[in-house]
Order: structure tokens, then C-alpha cells, then sequence
């Protein structure tokens, strides 16, 4: 079975196809100090002056040595920019910021609990606490560059701080989400190889501190199963000098941070002079099959593009409070929280918990207590506020020049919320559409360039050039306002360069499918499938409408159904498991998890519970299903395959269409009815 065979169902098929909106225009006030406000941005990125336009953005950083290409292509469609150059990614981040901006804060924390104190670490704390740990990694673990590291850590400051750290040493950082489970995070310590762990005791959350270092002991376990040895576990504590989790340190693999940083006090590390195309960080995302993937990006281009894209669509200037509440174990952290702000020197706040606690005036208050005026979320975010506290935004005295929205489509009506509760009428929005491969921003407005369209992200990117094509290959003309594959049609900066360790996998799932010709080592050949449904309106800007693989996007959390599927089959009565997405009003989209028991097996509360607890235990809670349905059988074609097309259909409550020709028709009506 290829893997185009199994998709059946796509989230783009059940997305809610909103109508096109009207513009709404920034304030004059909002123009006058904007970053970008020269409108012949758009004509020096133009495909004519690709790839040279890109120079600006490379011309945003320090580099010891500068480039002397800007695009190789000579191993297509491994891209490689700004060869020949030299530049280290701590340094941009910190370093470099020191003569002027030593005293500004880099980064205000934001504890959970309410009785906890803000933190305030300024350029000089970050540079002078990354040293210091570098010096660390380097002397007590033994790190050099080329080297994986995995880090499983919360959202605090010692999660940037070891990012950077890493990047100091050339040493490549695998951050895994936080809420993933131990067993999920063993996966990427074995598929990156790494020999070092890095996790934090306990972090809160929704008003529990949580133990966190029991994660750790079962990753290092099961990657210890599949030959992978983790030498050391470095554990952060949340209370430093405290352990604030039950589990035993194991003698020899385990330590404290906090205990072995004293031999390290005042170190100082030189940043390690990296190529440009040395890798900065891996990310693992989902994709259509159950294993996850390593996306692989660059320090020099990767550095280049979210410096650029912070400066021009971030809009953030010197003074300004900058909050992203996305968490740094997803790319939109790892650019738009870390990289991006930090290497324009901005103030970047980050937020350890959820933000409805304790009440869904919470993010109100930090924005007030903060001054924060450029606030960044996801759509699913903006839902939970607007339905708990619909009327919050407005008790609180704070003032947001500029908003994003990320990671889902948003609905008009939720957009005019976020408009007008939250940017109280006055900020402008940012609807950016991107992906973990992709690096940074690829289709959005430009703040006081391009009038916004709630409901669309907007036209491509200065210097990225959208085109959608139908499933036969064909280019849909501009303004069609017909649904197809949206693809990238030029290489950019802040592309991944490959997946880890899987160079065919990566040529297959993002180059082939509308490649013009596999031997080329021309960029023209090799569109960009980004595996997005989208439409282009008239104007140019890009609807988009979800995934057109079998990637379910969960509260803006990307999650793959094969991964899904394959974790419920660690269950041992477990005979087939499909999953379908279901709409839901907050989080977008939800798993339905359907599943087909061995003979000899029935059905029970128990064994659905059982199945829903092995979902949690191997990915994480994230991915727990909406319900698990237990059929008799799946509906099926007469070759046996799996119609999840008609599962979804039944879990949305849509129409199942004509199911005569399947081999089983009866038990659609059976499941229908199970499922009302
Ligand atoms: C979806 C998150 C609509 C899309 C940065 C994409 C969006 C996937 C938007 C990537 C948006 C992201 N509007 N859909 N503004 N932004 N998506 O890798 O389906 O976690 O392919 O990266 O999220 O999710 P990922």
C-alpha cells in the first residue's frame, strides 16, 4: 500500500469552508512606526530577484566569516544557503547585544502560580547563565559540535538557556514537547542518537506542580531497549537546591543541574564559529506514517529567515513587550519565542502555564503587569479565552499594538473576537500560516502593508511564492477560488534542509509529487508540497484549509493518525484501530478512534479506557481520543481497506455518501447509530 492509499479521509474535506471576508486596515498610528513600510518590499523578494533578495535578511546578522554563495542547489532539493559563511547562533542572540543592551531584559518569566515572583533576566544574566552552562555541557558531559542532545523541558528559562547553550557549542538541540510522554520522548533520543538528556524535576501546570523526572527514567529505559545508552540526565530544578520529584536519582546518570553548575560559576565559553548550513536543532513532527520525524534546520539560514520575518511581521521594535504563549517545544517557540525575537534583541516573555489559570483573565493580567503590547497565540487559544471570558479583555489596562494567530485556520467569527475584545479595535492581526519544516512565517500580511482578511492568512511571504495545484498537476490560476495543493515554488531559508538521518524519506514526502524532473538541480523543478489544502482568492491571499494527509491538528498540536493508531495497537486486544478527525469547538480538531477487537474479545468501558490510557502512555495526553469506539468491524472496501472516510463522516455527523459498493454495508448503520 503506498502511503497516498491510506489517506481517506483529510481534515481539508470536513474543514469549515468560511466565505470571504472584507479588509480591515491598520491605524495610521500603526503604520507610522511599523518595521516594513515600503511597499517595494514586495518587488526586491519577487521571483526575479530570487535568491539574491535574501541577502537583507543574512545582512540582519553577525557572521566571523561572510558567505560567499547565497544558494547552492548542486545537491537538490537539499538546499544549502549562505555557504562558505561562519556564524554561531548564542552569539546572535546574546553576544552581540551585550555593548548597547546588556541591561534589557531578554526574557520576563512568568511563573504559574500566582504567588510567584516575575523574572527578569536581562542580556547580561542570559549571557553570563549560557556561559556558564555551555561550560557545563562541554567540560562535565563532554559535548562538542555534531553532537545530539535531547531536551524534554517546560516552558521555563532554562529551557533557552540550554537551547542557547547547545548553540554556543555548535551541539544540536532535539527540544521535545513537554507534555509528551517518556516513551515519545525515547523515540527521538534513539532516532537522533543522542547520549544526553536534559529534563527539569517538576513544572506546573494548571495549578499542580508535576513530577516531570519520571518521564525521564522511562525514556532512558526504553532507549536503552533499542541500544540507545543515555549517559548522563541532567535534571533542572524548578526550586533550585530543591528536588521537587519523588523519582530516585540514579548514581552515576542522574544530576542536578544546579549542583554541578557551581564548578562552572563565572566560565566563560567561546561561541564555536559554525558553517552556515552546520545544523542548529532538529524538531520531530508528525507526519503520514506512525514514525515521527527529525526536521533539520539550519544555523545561517534558519538564524536569517525568523530574524527577518520577527523585524518585519512580529513588528517588534526596542521598546516593546514582546509575548508569544506558544510553547518552546514546537517550532513556533523555537522561532518566534527564542530565535527570532532574541536575535533582534527583543523582550520576549515566557509563560510557564495555561492560560485560563486560574481564570481566563490571567493572560490579561500578565499583559498589564507587563506592559506587553505585541501578543502572539493560537486560534485554539483565542476560543478557550473567548468562551470562558468573553468580557475579560476589556477589565484590564493594557494595549496591544500587534497580534498573530498561528497554527489552525481561525474562523471570521473568532478573528473579530480576538479584533475587537482582545486588540480592545486598536492592534493589528497576523494570520501566519507556516510549518515545523518550514522554519519561519510563509504566508501572512505585512502589518502596515497589507490589509487583513479575517480568515485568510494572506499573500506569500516577501520572497516566497505560493502556487496551488490540482491532484493531476496542473496549476490552479489565481483567484480560481478553487481548493488544491498548495506548494512552495522556490527554496528559502528557513526550509528544514532534511529530515534526520532520512534524506529519501524527505525527497518522497515533500519534493517527488510535483517534481518536473528527479535528476534536476535546478530549484524551478522542485516545488515545495507543503501537504496543505488551500485557495487562492483574487487578491492573491491564501484561504488555507487544513491538511490534505493524515495529519490531525489538535488544539494547534500536530499529531499524526498513523501514530495514533499505531499506539492503540500496543494494546494486545486490539485488532485494527482508525482514526478520524472530529470538529471541536476549542481545540479545532479532536481524534475519534475507532477500533476492531480480536476474535475471542468484547467490548467494555474497561477495555476502551484501557486502550484511551495507552494513547496517553505512549504519546502523551495530547493525543488522547475523543472516545474510543469499539465496532464490531470497519467498514471496509471489497480490497479490505479501511474507509475512514466514512468513520469521519459518521463522527462529524455528515452524510456518509453511498456506501453500497463497500464490502460490509451494514455495519455503517450499526456504527451510526452506536456513535449518535
Ligand atoms: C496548520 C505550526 C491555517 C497547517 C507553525 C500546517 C495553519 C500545520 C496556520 C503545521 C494558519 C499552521 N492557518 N492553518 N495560520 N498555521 N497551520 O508543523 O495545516 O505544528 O500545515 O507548525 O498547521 O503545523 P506545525
Amino acid at each position: 500500500m503506498t502511503e497516498k492509499e491510506i489517506v481517506e479521509t483529510s481534515e481539508a474535506e470536513i474543514a469549515v469552508h468560511w466565505q470571504e471576508e472584507d479588509y480591515y486596515h491598520p491605524s495610521p498610528q500603526f503604520i507610522a512606526q511599523a518595521n516594513m513600510t515600503d511597499p517595494s518590499i514586495y518587488q526586491r523578494f519577487s521571483l526575479d530577484n530570487f535568491p539574491n533578495c535574501f541577502k537583507e535578511y543574512a545582512d540582519m546578522l553577525d557572521w566571523y566569516e561572510y558567505w560567499h554563495t547565497m544558494l547552492d542547489t548542486s545537491d537538490a532539493p537539499c538546499w544549502k544557503w549562505f555557504v562558505g559563511g561562519k556564524i554561531n547562533a548564542s552569539y546572535n542572540c546574546i553576544d552581540r547585544h551585550l555593548a548597547k543592551n546588556k541591561n534589557k531584559t531578554a526574557i520576563h518569566f512568568v511563573p504559574e502560580p500566582i504567588e510567584e515572583k516575575y523574572e527578569h533576566i536581562t542580556y547580561q544574566d542570559l549571557f553570563v547563565r549560557v556561559n556558564e552552562f555551555a561550560a557545563l555541557l562541554r567540560d562535565f558531559c563532554g559535548l562538542k559540535a555534531g553532537d545530539r542532545v535531547t531536551l524534554h523541558m517546560p516552558m521555563v528559562p532554562e529551557l533557552p538557556i540550554t537551547m542557547l547553550a547547545c548553540a554556543r557549542l555548535g551541539v544540536i538541540h532535539s527540544q521535545v514537547f513537554g507534555g509528551f510522554s517518556g516513551t515519545a520522548c525515547a523515540d527521538r533520543i534513539i532516532d537522533s542518537g543522542s547520549h544526553v538528556l536534559i529534563t527539569m524535576d517538576a513544572y506546573y501546570r494548571s495549578g499542580s506542580l508535576i513530577d516531570h523526572k519520571k518521564n525521564a527514567d522511562v525514556a532512558v529505559e526504553h532507549a536503552a531497549k533499542a541500544g540507545q545508552k543515555v549517559d548522563k540526565v541532567l535534571v533542572w530544578q524548578r526550586y533550585p537546591g530543591k528536588n521537587s520529584s519523588p523519582t530516585t536519582m540514579v548514581e552515576g546518570r542522574d544530576y542536578f543541574v544546579n549542583g554541578v553548575l557551581k564548578d562552572f560559576y563565572g566560565a566563560r565559553v567561546e561561541p564555536v564559529p559554525m558553517p552556515a548550513e552546520a545544523p542548529l536543532f532538529l524538531m520531530y513532527t508528525s507526519g503520514t506514517t506512525g514514525k515521527p520525524k527529525g526536521c533539520q534546520h539550519s544555523t545561517g539560514g534558519y538564524l536569517a529567515y525568523v530574524a527577518g520575518t520577527s523585524k518585519y511581521v512580529q513588528d517588534i521594535h526596542p521598546e516593546d513587550v514582546y509575548w508569544c504563549m506558544a510553547d518552546i517545544g514546537w517550532i513556533t517557540g523555537h522561532s518566534y519565542i527564542v530565535y527570532g525575537p532574541l536575535a533582534i534583541c527583543a523582550s520576549s516573555v515566557i509563560y510557564e502555564g495555561v492560560p485560563t489559570f486560574p481564570d481566563a483573565g490571567r493572560p490579561w493580567r500578565i499583559a498589564q503587569d507587563l506592559d506587553v503590547n505585541i501578543f502572539h497565540t493560537a486560534p485554539t487559544a483565542i476560543r478557550a479565552l473567548r468562551k470562558i471570558g468573553p468580557d475579560e479583555p476589556a477589565k484590564y489596562n493594557y494595549h496591544f499594538k500587534h497580534m498573530t494567530t498561528v497554527g489552525e485556520p481561525i474562523e471570521p467569527e473568532v478573528w473579530k473576537w480576538y479584533h475587537k475584545e482582545v486588540g480592545k479595535g486598536e492592534a493589528i492581526i497576523v494570520d501566519t500560516w507556516w510549518q515545523t519544516e518550514t522554519g519561519g512565517f510563509l504566508c501572512s500580511t505585512l502589518p502596515a502593508l497589507t490589509p487583513m482578511k479575517p480568515g485568510s492568512a494572506g499573500p506569500g511571504m516577501p520572497g516566497i511564492h505560493p502556487i496551488i495545484f490540482d491532484e493531476d498537476g496542473n496549476i490552479l490560476p489565481q483567484g480560481a477560488g478553487k481548493a488544491g495543493n498548495i506548494c512552495i515554488q522556490n527554496p528559502w531559508p528557513g526550509a528544514f534542509q532534511t529530515i534526520w538521518g532520512d534524506r529519501n524519506r524527505f525527497v518522497t514526502n515533500y519534493y517527488a509529487r510535483y517534481c518536473k524532473n528527479p535528476d534536476s538541480k535546478d530549484w524551478r523543478d522542485w516545488p515545495y508540497l507543503t501537504g496543505d489544502a488551500a485557495v487562492e482568492a483574487k487578491d492573491g491571499y491564501y484561504r488555507i484549509l487544513g491538511r490534505i494527509d493524515d495529519v490531525i491538528n489538535v488544539s494547534g498540536h500536530r499529531l499524526g493518525t498513523k501514530e495514533i493508531e499505531s499506539a492503540a495497537l500496543v494494546v494486545p486486544e486490539v485488532a485494527e484501530a482508525a482514526v478520524v478527525p472530529v470538529a471541536h469547538e476549542i481545540k479545532g480538531r479532536e481524534p475519534d478512534l475507532y477500533i476492531a477487537l480480536k476474535p475471542g474479545f468484547s467490548a467494555s468501558d474497561a477495555l476502551a479506557k484501557k486502550i484511551s490510557d495507552a494513547i496517553c502512555n505512549e504519546i502523551g495526553k495530547i493525543a488522547k481520543p475523543r472516545k474510543v469506539w469499539i465496532v464490531r468491524d470497519m467498514p471496509k472496501t471489497r480490497s479490505g481497506k479501511i474507509m475512514r472516510r466514512v468513520l469521519g463522516a459518521i463522527s462529524n455527523r455528515k452524510d456518509v455518501g453511498d456506501v453500497t459498493t463497500l464490502a460490509n454495508p451494514d455495519v455503517v448503520e450499526e456504527i451510526q447509530q452506536m456513535v449518535k
